[in-house]
């Protein structure tokens, strides 16, 4: 009977999607993309990351798809922000709509340290999400608690939606090595977080409570 191949690559450690880091200081830069490869310690339960993995075009299409996110959201929140009477929601929206602006910025940088042009993949998760905001527009009276209610549990979504494509595509940057990128997408990342805390508070304080 032939013996099975001891040269077999390594299952991962966890049951997570993505590989143990490894290698963080490698950082890509303009026209280095098909060099990156960790190097590779066989006595250590880790997978290889190779651009023929389909990782670095994994990542870089989840950028693209945020960057198209992001943008649309700019067009977005200025709506969702005329549509509220509640000034403090208001305000929150409108201080969401500059730190969006910011994280248009922040993945251009990403797009300049991949040493790509920056680049939008039309995201059918946030164009879903961002017509259930605007049905609840339709659907509501101004000035209501359900009219802000909804607008507050409508922009939620998106910034959880925002949340989890921003902790992914961390993980990935980690297990690839882009040091500078993880931390660019960890700014944004916390904003995201921010934001969704606040939501929660306003309506709390401002609607939910005035309900009791
Ligand atoms: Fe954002
Ligand atoms: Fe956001």
């Amino acid at each position: 009977m032939a013996k099975s191949n001891s040269k077999k690559r390594p299952a991962p450690e966890s049951n997570t999607a993505f590989p143990k880091k490894e290698n963080k200081s490698m950082v890509p830069a303009k026209d280095n993309h098909s060099k990156i490869k960790p190097t590779k310690d066989a006595d250590m339960d880790v997978m290889e990351l190779d651009p023929s993995d389909g990782l670095i075009k994994l990542f870089t299409d989840g950028i693209k798809d945020l960057y198209w996110a992001e943008n649309h959201l700019i067009k977005a929140l200025p709506k969702m922000a005329k549509a509220t009477s509640l000034k403090k929601l208001q305000q929150a929206i409108l201080d969401h709509l500059d730190q969006t602006k910011k994280h248009v910025e922040r993945l251009e940088q990403v797009f300049e340290i991949l040493g790509r042009d920056p680049q939008a993949c039309k995201c059918d998760a946030m164009e879903g999400l961002t017509k259930e905001g605007e049905g609840v527009i339709e659907t509501t009276d101004m000035d209501t608690p359900a009219r802000d209610l909804g607008i507050i549990m409508a922009s939620q979504k998106v910034e959880h939606y925002e949340m989890a494509a921003y902790m992914g595509l961390i993980e990935l940057s980690d297990s690839l090595g882009y040091e500078e990128i993880s931390a660019i997408l960890n700014e944004t990342l916390t904003e995201e977080e921010d934001s969704d805390a606040l939501l929660a508070d306003i309506a709390a304080s401002e609607i939910l409570q005035k309900q009791d």
